[in-house]
Formats: C-alpha cells, structure tokens, sequence
C-alpha cells in the first residue's frame, strides 16, 4: 500500500495543529480510509481529545523510544478509537523526559527511531497522521524523518504567524538533504480565521502571495463547537454532526485525498 504519513507540524504553540490532527483523521476515517493518528507531544491533548489518557507511560508512543527492539511490539501501543477505521497511538506526560534521554541514546540514530519503529506497521494504513511538539526538538526530527509530506497550520489571527516559517523551511530542507529525500510539503492550512478582520484577511493574502497553489482551498474558521469538541473528547464530526466545523474538517480531507491524486497523475 502506499501509505500517506503527514505530519502536522509548526513549532509555534496553539496554531491548530492537534485540532487539525484530531479532526482531518477523524474526516478520513470516517470517508473509509483507515487511519493511524500518532501522538508525538508530551502534553497529549491529541489523546484526551479521543478520551485516551493513559495513567502510566506502558502501551503509550514513549516505548516507541523506550523499548528495547527484542521486546518492542508495536499492537501493544495501537488501541482503537470512537470512530471506525481509526487508531491511536497515545502520548503520555513522560514523553518530556524521554525527550531529554534521546540524545544520549548513542547506540542507535536517535533522528530515526519513529521510522524504523513504525516501519512495520506502515503498509496497513492508507493514512498515517503525526501530530507534531511545538518545537523543533528532537521528536519533532523524528517526525520530520518519518513523513512523507507535511501540513504546516497557520495562525490567521496572529500577526507573528509566518515569522518562524523561514526557520521551519531550514530544518526541512536539511531533513531533506540529510535524512529524508522524499519529504514535500503537502499545504498551508490557515486556522482561526475570521472573515470580518483584516489581519486575517491580510495573513491569507500574503500566505497565497508566498505559497500559492499550496495553500489549501478550505480554510478554517474560529468557532466554538471546533473549541469544544477536545473537552467532549470528539472529534468535531461527532461532537457536532452537520456544524460548520464538521464540515470545514471534512473539506480539508477531501483536499488531502485528492493532493495525493495529483501527485499520482503529475
Ligand atoms: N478553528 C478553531 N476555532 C476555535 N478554537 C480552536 C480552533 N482550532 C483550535 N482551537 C482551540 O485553540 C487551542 C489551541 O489549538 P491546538 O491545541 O489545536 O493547537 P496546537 O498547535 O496543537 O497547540 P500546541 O502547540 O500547544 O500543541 C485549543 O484549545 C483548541 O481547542
Ligand atoms: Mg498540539
């Protein structure tokens, strides 16, 4: 199979990117794509939003980097989800520590372990979606190591919001180089808009002048039952069926799908 592996990344914290995680996986699935969603950040909310908060750091993405490889099996750390078709791989809150340990694991490529991990399991999702640290730690190497494309959230109603981009291009072009020749970057996806601004309005404007064609046709609005949903620990489509969130999220799968149909065609 030629498994699709996203990740969602920006270092910036509170862009969208878990909600978009939660959301678009949530819309692939449901459209029948069956659907891996990997949680790679410390603080979890990916997993809460699915109503998963493992108590101990077992069965959590931490043996991912933890395990020794004649134990590892990685059944152990898939659990099923609400939502037919989709699987989790949860995070837990010692994900921090084992961050700060990676580096002095000097017996193996510490930038590659997500990829080798999961290398076995690849083929039996069409999807797998990364939901990425807000930084560029060395997890979020890992991620960048591991997918084949990239969907960077943008901030509408943050003036600062393309201001780490140029940081962010740096570290994928040296992925690129170095580690992964196969990365691309899938699509700018503007998050928290609101028409009526300006500043929205101007951060679209300059995102399409700088990025064009990648940045996605469907844009997603600031609204309430998006915010909601994480606390009811729903995806949006489940939380509130036919909202205007439901739908926007859905959109977007509809686009992703159909990026990797061009691709295909091109
Ligand atoms: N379109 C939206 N409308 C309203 N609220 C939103 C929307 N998207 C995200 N939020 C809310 O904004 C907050 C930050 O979103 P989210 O957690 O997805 O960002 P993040 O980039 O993953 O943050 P972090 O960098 O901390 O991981 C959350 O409380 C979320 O529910
Ligand atoms: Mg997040």
């Amino acid at each position: 199979m030629n498994t699709r592996i996203i990740a969602i990344v920006n270092q910036k914290g509170g862009v969208g990117k878990t909600t978009s995680a939660v959301n678009l996986s949530a819309g692939l699935a449901m459209m029948g794509h069956k659907t891996l969603l990997i949680d790679i950040d410390h603080q979890s909310n990916t997993s809460s939003s699915l109503g998963v908060r493992p108590l101990t750091q077992e069965n959590t993405v931490c043996q991912l980097f933890t395990a020794p490889a004649e134990t590892f099996n990685i059944s152990t750390i898939i659990l099923e989800t609400m939502v037919d078709n989709l699987f989790l791989i949860p995070s837990h809150r010692n994900l921090s520590s084992v961050e700060l340990d990676l580096p002095y694991k000097t017996n193996i490529d510490n930038r590659i372990m997500l990829r080798d991990r999961i290398s076995i399991i690849s083929n039996n999702y069409e999807f797998i979606i990364i939901d990425c640290p807000p930084s560029l730690n060395l997890l979020a190497i890992n991620c960048l190591t591991c997918a084949k494309e990239i969907l960077i959230p943008i901030k509408s109603e943050d003036k600062f919001s393309l201001d780490g981009i140029v940081q962010l291009h740096s570290v994928i072009s040296s992925i690129k180089q170095n580690l992964n020749p196969d990365i691309e970057i899938m699509g700018y996806l503007p998050t928290f808009y609101t028409a009526s601004t300006n500043l929205a309005r101007e951060i679209l404007d300059q995102l399409k002048k700088q990025f064009d064609k990648q940045v996605f046709e469907t844009v997603i609005g600031k609204r309430i039952h998006i915010a909601e949903a994480p606390i009811a620990h729903q995806p949006v489509q489940l939380y509130a069926k036919g909202s205007y969130g439901a739908k926007a999220y859905n959109e977007l799968a509809k686009e992703v799908i159909n990026r990797g149909k061009e691709k295909i065609i091109s």
